[in-house]
């Protein structure tokens, strides 16, 4: 990633996703960018700066897991300065130098106050990139508790595999379900706020099936009959009410309540339609009716992209808001073959850790 320095807003996060954020530092901007390159190949957030200046602006402006500077730039030592600068405004930063064999002196200091490691120029970018993981890694191990994100992690697939244990066939269907409503979140502009909670309610929208009095439905080899249709669709009601009262979750809950209402307003269990329902709630529709139909259940077999997209077509205006829809199948355009396979996959997956005594 390119920035530049003047045109970022206070406060924006470097990372989208997951991926460590690397904020490389070198006033030879080819060989800086020949390395973002190829750590950003290895799965890197790279962030280029060419001088202390820029490097600084970014560092005020952008959350960085990492810093990688130079330690000389135009004759001057402001690599010890860039480090100076991440341990004021990013102390939770790696730092780690780039040195000529000349300044490793320079760099032994940087090591004293505060950087990690020094690399010894002409860099070998995997060698960076392996130095980084590592040290990343070696910090995340020794972090003297959980972060937020880990921990919403953790009890987010806690409340996943729950779900699964009363309905097998959900294998991995709230993390695909939260993973495709974060895509089309995104492609739709919903701000991150309520992309947030759209992405619990896509861990969480089945959680009302634990509390059904009669958990034989959903393993019953068949389809339900009229009266266990009737008390399966208590689920969305029950998940919203059993998901607790947190101010947090208010609009997790109303997700989570809307996830089978239509746009034509013929689901349940209000019947509301059309924009009666949230966005996030739409965009949950949409994408947890394309999961369900992708899984193979008892009495029907995963369906193939072309049947999907008929169904998509027939139901556009009908089940789904067309907008909605039509944002969605932009995604499916580049993604639909391998979201397609992914309910096949983790039902294996989860079938062999069973054998193998995991499960
Ligand atoms: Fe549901």
């Amino acid at each position: 990633m390119n920035v530049d320095p003047s045109s970022i807003h206070p406060l924006a996060t470097a990372t989208a996703d997951a991926r460590p954020s690397v904020l490389l530092v070198d006033d030879e901007r080819t060989l800086v960018e020949v390395l973002a390159a190829v750590l950003a190949a290895q799965g890197f957030d790279t962030t280029v700066a060419t001088s202390l200046s820029d490097a600084t602006k970014l560092l005020q402006s952008l959350r960085f897991d990492a810093v990688v500077s130079d330690v000389l730039f135009d004759g001057r030592e402001d690599g010890l300065e860039v480090l100076g600068a991440t341990r004021e405004l990013q102390p939770h930063a790696a730092v780690l130098m780039m040195t000529g064999r000349a300044e490793i002196p320079a760099a032994v200091a940087a090591i004293k106050k505060g950087a990690i490691d020094y690399l010894q120029k002409p860099i070998d970018p995997v060698v960076l990139g392996a130095t980084l993981s590592r040290v990343l890694e070696e910090q995340r191990i020794a972090a003297p508790s959980l972060g937020f994100a880990d921990l919403a992690g953790i009890l987010t697939s806690m409340v996943a595999h729950t779900i699964e244990r009363v309905d097998p066939y959900t294998a991995g269907h709230g993390a695909r379900t939260r993973k495709y409503c974060r895509m089309l979140g995104q492609k739709l502009a919903l701000d991150d706020r309520s992309r947030e909670r759209l992405e619990l309610a896509g861990i969480a929208h089945d959680y009302g099936k634990i509390y059904l009095d009669d958990l034989g439905f959903l393993t019953k080899n068949g389809p339900l009959t009229p009266e266990e249709y009737e008390e399966v669709k208590k689920h969305p009601l029950l998940g919203a009410r059993k998901l607790g009262t947190h101010p947090m979750l208010k609009e997790v809950c109303q997700f989570v309540a809307e996830h089978h209402e239509r746009w034509d307003g013929t689901g349940y269990p209000r019947r509301i339609k059309g924009e009666e329902i949230s966005l996030p709630g739409r965009i949950l529709c949409v994408v947890e009716v394309f999961d369900s139909l992708a899984t193979k259940r008892s009495y029907k077999e995963g369906w193939e992209l072309p049947k999907v997209l008929d169904f998509f077509a027939e139901q556009r205006g009908k089940m789904f808001d067309p907008e909605v829809l039509d944002q969605f199948l932009v995604l499916l355009e580049e993604h639909g073959d391998s979201w397609l396979k992914a309910p096949a996959a983790a039902r294996a997956e989860a079938a062999a850790k069973k054998a193998a005594g995991h499960g």
